[in-house]
């Protein structure tokens, strides 16, 4: 199958199977660990931030972010369809103990508008208060889409100003430096706190970083044991975000003009794709405008050989490209899918 369901789906390369066999490693917990050492180090750097943390996932990233900045019963401010809102089972009302005060976004976009209509200061000396921003960096249920820095700029300060921290799941933020041309160090430095996940667009099995200030990534320190993240020889896999820092943040430019060609054939060949989604490894398929069952739709491509996923839209499927799809592979994708789709005739 040509697995466009996720850019999770990548297996390890050779070169990054022998940086994990050859990977000094000691116990992590300790602090000892020479490759984990290594790896917070570059991805602080890389997200223009004083100190990082290695951590297993993503989720675990952004849910010791929303405790660092919070107390329970404060309110977390993020786009309605943010990773953190809809796809963490609950987490920031469950780890943190938040209220979620959602926007409605555009793209996974606001203004500072829409920010500061949902911050309005309390005229109570004690009340429950807006103490988070959170935005995501690309927007995942949009179609992996990018902030403008100049907006993101003009959100953050806004949040300052209202007395909010900031804190970017920058799961796949090296797409949207990738994509947009702006150093991701530009981005991360907007924040306090930016979630970098390994596991996605650069190919490693698992792994993800949460950088910060050096005093927060020490309080996130004691977050990681609360976890129970933390770890032991965990250089054996900080190894392959090692090697994919030095080998597969620029290449996936080549992720970004693979989902391009794919929206633009299946485009050309009458399907609902909107080109202007397609910003970076997200092709979102409005499968509903066909007159579709999406699963049904779903389950006829994966026989067909094609693996698309659902999105939290109702009706739209999506293809994310990876370091595991190649160009034959959407050769084939382009060809296979509009004549694969179940009723198309009857649509
Ligand atoms: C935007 C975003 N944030 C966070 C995560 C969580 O990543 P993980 O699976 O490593 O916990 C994902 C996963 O898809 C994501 O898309």
């Amino acid at each position: 199958m040509i697995d466009l369901r996720s850019d999770t789906a990548t297996r390890p390369t050779e070169g990054m199977r022998a940086a994990i066999a050859a990977a000094v490693v000691a116990d992590e917990q300790r602090r000892e660990d020479p490759t984990v050492n290594e790896l917070q180090e570059r991805a602080a750097a890389l997200l223009g931030q004083e100190a990082a943390l290695f951590l297993p996932t993503a989720t675990m990233a952004n849910q010791i972010a929303l405790k660092l900045h919070t107390r329970p019963g404060d309110v977390l401010v993020a786009e309605r369809l943010a990773h953190v809102a809809i796809y963490e089972y609950g987490g920031p009302a469950a780890h943190a103990g938040l209220m979620l005060e959602p926007i409605d976004g555009r793209a996974g976009r606001f203004g500072v508008a829409e920010l500061e209509a949902v911050t309005v200061p309390s005229t109570k000396v004690a009340d429950q208060r807006a103490t988070l921003l959170a935005l995501e960096n690309t927007h995942n249920a949009s179609g992996g889409r990018c902030w403008p820095l100049d907006e993101l700029r003009a959100v953050t300060d806004a949040a300052r100003t209202r007395g909010l921290a900031a804190h970017l799941d920058g799961a796949r933020v090296l797409n949207a430096a990738v994509a947009t041309g702006v150093a991701p160090a530009e981005i991360g430095r907007l924040f306090d706190t930016v979630t970098l996940c390994l596991s996605k667009g650069l190919g490693c099995p698992l792994g993800a970083l949460l950088a910060g200030s050096a005093v927060t990534m020490e309080r996130a320190w004691r977050e990681k044991h609360l976890f129970g993240g933390a770890m032991r020889q965990a250089g054996i896999v900080a190894a392959a975000g090692v090697y994919a820092l030095d080998h597969h943040v620029e290449r996936l430019a080549e992720d970004h003009a693979r989902a391009r060609r794919l929206a633009e054939g299946w485009h050309a060949a009458g399907l609902p794709v909107d080109l202007d989604q397609v910003e970076t490894n997200f092709v979102q398929l409005d499968v509903a405008a066909l007159g579709l069952e999406r699963e049904p739709a779903l389950a006829a491509l994966r026989e067909a050989g094609v693996g698309l996923s659902s999105t939290p839209h109702p009706g739209v499927a999506r293809a994310v490209t990876h370091l595991d799809v190649s160009d034959e592979d959407i050769d084939r994708a382009i060809e296979l899918v509009p004549g694969s789709l179940p009723s198309r005739a009857a649509a």
